[in-house]
């Protein structure tokens, strides 16, 4: 098709001009000093990125190698971990953690609503003994758009004095949603390279708190290729223990310059209106979100409910078909009732503006039931913001 392919799934994200060029420089030796110093330079505005002065250990993976690196490196054949349902990837993150041999506390969610910081006060509260070691939370579910309130659950640890970890998967909110790695007192922020970070996937980000790195040297669950100890050492001069995804980190820098020269504060912003944007349109629509909760709407994607006997897969098909523009599928339970649009990364109002009218073209050319005027009513909002 003529024209460029609009790719408004969330995750991996539309690639901007300078990374691909960036990414497109000749493979060099991994182990020459010309190297390390991209490689430092790229680690050091990363961890600007998760707004930490500390540890950020670097892996050629996707998020989910991310993840358990942080479980592996943290915890001990059967100790037990809070999570929370909150949907997909929080789920597959929990299936992921028993097979490792932890016990997981599960509590149950509905998928349309984030943590409740109340619900970590009153399981943490209980556990007299200190069973818990680690509460893990999805910042941002991906499967929903429903982003949780880290500060709050970090207040509630500390209300009740409980000394487990706190785990945060920034996976879809790092760079789009401010997520304040030393401030909140995360202990391990699990990133990737896919989302925000305007990269294509093939990087795994740990940030990584002094608590945490303490609990590593007693930790006991096996781990190789996702030791931090070797992984930290070599980084430190820029340098990998193994081969490391050089062209990857070539747009990693460049990235990272990006999102630093537009200045995090601005990232945010921007994202925040793209999200409040594309929920007017959703609403005009008289379509439904499936963020249940104003205070959790997430600024990266926005999750949206299919009438009815309305499939949301054929729907995504013919936007593609008709418009060549991908949105994202439902996940797990939401598969068919459910289609996303993402709205994060190297992204602008007209941009938005498109996307929004390739949705709107698609529910018509679909017999979706619905009212017109979503792109009006975000454009309206953008034009007067
Ligand atoms: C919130 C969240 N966590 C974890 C993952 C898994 O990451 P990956 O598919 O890169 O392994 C994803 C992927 O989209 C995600 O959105």
């Amino acid at each position: 098709m003529a024209g460029r392919h609009f790719l408004q799934i969330p995750g991996p994200t539309n690639v901007p001009d300078r990374v691909l060029r960036a990414l497109s420089a000749p493979t060099i030796d991994h182990r020459s000093g010309e190297f390390a110093a991209i490689a430092r330079d790229a680690i050091a505005g990363l961890r600007q990125v998760f707004q930490t002065a500390g540890a950020v250990a670097v892996f050629p993976s996707s998020g989910t190698g991310a993840w358990e690196s942080a479980l592996v490196n943290t915890l001990s054949p059967g100790d037990a971990i809070l999570m929370f349902e909150t949907g997909h990837f929080a789920t597959l993150w929990r299936n992921m953690a028993e097979r490792l041999g932890l016990r997981v506390d599960f509590v149950a969610g509905d998928w349309r609503r984030g943590v409740d910081p109340k619900a970590v006060e009153t399981k943490l509260a209980e556990d007299r003994a200190h069973a818990l070691k680690a509460v893990a939370v999805v910042h941002n579910e991906t499967s929903t758009g429903v982003a949780s309130r880290i500060a709050a659950v970090r207040e509630r640890i500390d209300a009740v004095r409980h000394p487990a970890l706190l785990i945060v998967d920034t996976i879809s909110s790092l760079g789009s949603i401010d997520h304040r790695h030393d401030e909140w007192n995360v202990d391990v922020s699990v990133g990737c390279s896919q989302k925000g970070l305007m990269l294509p996937p093939g990087l795994g980000f740990n940030a990584i708190s002094d608590k945490a790195i303490a609990a590593s040297k007693s930790a006991r669950l096996p781990r190789s290729y996702w030791d931090w100890t070797p992984m930290l050492a070599e980084n430190r001069s820029g340098f990998f223990p193994y081969t490391p995804a050089t062209n990857l980190l070539y747009g990693l820098r460049e990235a990272v310059h990006m999102l630093l020269d537009e200045g995090l504060p601005n990232v945010f912003a921007r994202h925040r209106r793209h999200g409040e944007a594309t929920r007017r349109a959703v609403r005009a629509w008289g379509l439904e979100l499936v963020c249940c909760d104003p205070h959790e709407f997430s600024d990266s994607l926005t999750a949206v409910m299919m009438p009815a006997g309305h499939d949301a897969d054929a729907f995504r098909e013919t936007v593609l078909d008709r418009f060549n523009m991908s949105l994202g599928t439902g996940l797990g339970k939401l598969k068919g009732r459910v289609f996303r649009i993402g709205h994060l990364g190297d992204f602008n109002d007209l941009m938005l503006a498109g996307t929004l009218a390739g949705v709107e073209m698609g529910l018509a050319k679909s017999r979706v039931p619905f009212a017109r005027g979503g792109v009006a009513a975000a454009l309206e909002y953008l034009v007067s913001g």
